[in-house]
């Protein structure tokens, strides 16, 4: 069992740089991913990656503590039913309001390895042909550059493409090389990808007219929750929307956003627009 002392540096650390909140009970999930990451770097256990880091941080060696305690859990149209929000209301409706910039831009603000993201962009393609001559752009961010990676290669294995993509999405959109799914050029230049850390000032990304930030707030605690959420509202649009997972609520969202029910889903609307 990791030592405690240990336990509290490294979940300080993993906290000040990432936000995710390793509490009392998580001993086992860091000490596994930290075996994990003792053998990609060769150590010959966690004693020797607490004096490492203790006394000999780089800034490389704090990225790989951080990205070792990510979780990257993701597949394409997760839920369902808010990519069924964005075919059947929300598109529509942020068409109408930005006909005459003809410009839309979305925001997949934990994108992993960027299914969400490119599940967004088949939406458009599929359902929205008028949107062709818009500006349109999915900005796919995540701390982890692993994932990050893989999203910018739109490179998946069978099982991922069979979590959640329906075959006819999959011929259309995707190509086969080897044992891999290519995701298709028509796809690609929907969406581009960058590492970005929620826990900096959202400065250089633009406005948004729709944010999804789901399934990773619930990594953080309530002060933390707060702040992003509150940085979330203000880059996105009047008559935006903001998305969340399913099993996620807002703590003191700011009152300019309304909660809206479509079908199943549940979404936060900015006023104005
Ligand atoms: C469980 S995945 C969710 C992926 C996707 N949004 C979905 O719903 O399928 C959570 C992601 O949040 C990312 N993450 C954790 N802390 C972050 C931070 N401070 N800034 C940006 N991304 C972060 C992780 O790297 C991970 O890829």
């Amino acid at each position: 069992m990791i030592k405690p002392d240990q336990f509290k540096f490294f979940s300080q650390l993993v906290k000040d740089s990432s936000g995710i909140a390793l509490t009392k009970g998580k001993e086992y999930l860091l000490e596994s991913r930290l075996n994990e990451l003792c053998k990609v770097l060769g150590l010959r256990d966690i004693d020797a990656l607490y004096q490492q880091a203790k006394f000999k941080l780089t800034p490389r060696l704090k990225e790989q503590i951080v990205e070792a305690m990510t979780t990257n859990e993701t597949y394409f149209f997760r839920d369902q039913h808010p990519f069924d929000a964005l075919k059947n209301h929300i598109i529509k409706e942020l068409m109408a309001q930005n006909q005459a910039k003809k410009e839309l831009r979305f925001w997949s603000a934990a994108a992993s390895t960027g299914q969400e993201a490119y599940s967004i962009a088949m939406i458009i393609a599929e359902h929205f042909p008028q949107l062709a001559n818009w500006r349109v752009e999915i900005l796919g961010t995540d701390i982890s550059q692993q994932a990050i990676a893989k999203a910018k290669d739109g490179r998946y294995t069978q099982v991922e493409v069979n979590r959640g993509l329906p075959i006819t999405l999959l011929i259309k959109y995707f190509k086969q090389q080897g044992a891999f799914w290519m995701v298709q050029d028509k796809l690609k230049k929907l969406v581009k990808f960058k590492t970005f850390n929620l826990l900096s000032p959202f400065v250089g990304l633009g406005t948004f007219d729709c944010i999804f930030c789901r399934y990773v707030l619930i990594y953080f605690d309530q002060e933390t929750k707060k702040k992003i959420t509150d940085k979330l509202v203000k880059v996105l649009r009047p008559g935006g929307y903001l998305f969340l997972g399913a099993t996620e609520t807002p703590v003191g969202l700011d009152p300019s956003m309304k909660r809206v029910n479509f079908g199943k889903t549940v979404c936060w609307k900015k006023s104005g627009g």
